[in-house]
């Protein structure tokens, strides 16, 4: 628990005592990677432990799958989404695509409304105290002005804080090859924590997949890099520090290895 703010922990094993008991509640955290890095292990993790563990309702936001996909992708890892569904403990947003089109043609600032507005009234149907939104690209405006895209994901970010209040993970996927931190190299300035998902190399050449808690807002963490497993039915697991070096292989982690 932490000494200064309320917290939700994530229940994912090993994590929650790296970085002060969990994450702020009512804020958002940016869970970032490259293709193929867990991030969407990482995100369901964080809500069906919320949901198992704490009982604490979630909503999964995303647009890459359709719903029978995802929920026979869930099912052959082990996870239940109809059974949680019907527990009244999840819920799966997933827009058709071509409500996502109509919408991302409006004007940014009318887009973030109504997309808060949307998320806002779900949560109150489902008593949501937890929302994953993965990943954030297809929900963002198609508008090329770099400043007008930072104004629109600070808008839809502090607007769920302010709005909806649940505690928040935006998966981000990092274009392979590219040492940055983000999509739009804006998420991470606006979330209170970001943890850079990886996979690498240790010395005997054998692949990791690792995290790296990159920043972690008013919790006492030591950047480190983590490696982590992915096990069915319980999801990510944070094994703890990595032994040796790690070379990276998704360049995101270059900087840090
Ligand atoms: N049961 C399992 N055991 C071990 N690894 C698994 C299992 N199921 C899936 N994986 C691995 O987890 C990886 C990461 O999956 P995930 O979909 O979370 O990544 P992602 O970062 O969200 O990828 P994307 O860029 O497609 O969104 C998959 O590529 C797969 O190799
Ligand atoms: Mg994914």
């Amino acid at each position: 628990m932490s000494l200064y703010y309320d917290v939700a922990p994530s229940g994912i094993e090993g994590l929650d005592q790296l970085i002060g008991g969990g994450f702020i509640r009512g804020r958002t955290y940016l869970v970032s990677g490259e293709t193929g890095t867990a991030k969407t292990l990482f995100a369901l993790s964080f809500l069906i432990n919320g949901a198992l563990k704490y009982g604490e309702p979630g909503i999964y936001l995303s647009v890459d799958e359709t719903y029978e996909q995802f929920v026979s992708g869930a099912s052959r890892f082990g996870w239940s989404i109809e059974e949680l569904r019907g527990n009244g403990l999840l819920e799966v947003l997933i827009p058709e695509m071509d409500i996502v089109e109509k919408i991302r043609e409006k004007e940014p600032s009318a887009i973030a409304k109504s997309l808060i507005t949307a998320i806002r009234d779900y949560a109150y149907a489902l008593g949501a105290q937890r929302l994953a939104i993965d990943p954030i690209a297809p929900l963002v405006t198609l508008e090329k002005d770099v400043q007008v895209l930072r104004e629109y994901i600070r808008a839809l970010i502090m607007g769920i804080e302010r709005e909806v209040g649940v505690t928040t993970l935006i998966t981000t996927e990092i274009p392979s090859g590219v040492s940055t931190l983000s999509r739009y190299g804006v998420e991470e300035f606006l979330a209170t924590g970001v943890m850079v998902l990886g996979i690498g190399r240790d010395h005997h050449g054998d692949f990791k997949r690792v995290l790296f808690i990159r920043k972690m807002r008013w919790s006492p963490v030591q950047p480190g890099v983590y490696e982590i497993d992915i096990v069915p039915r319980v999801g990510v697991v944070v094994k703890g520090r990595a032994a040796g070096p790690i070379s990276p292989v998704t360049s995101s982690i270059v900087s840090i290895a």
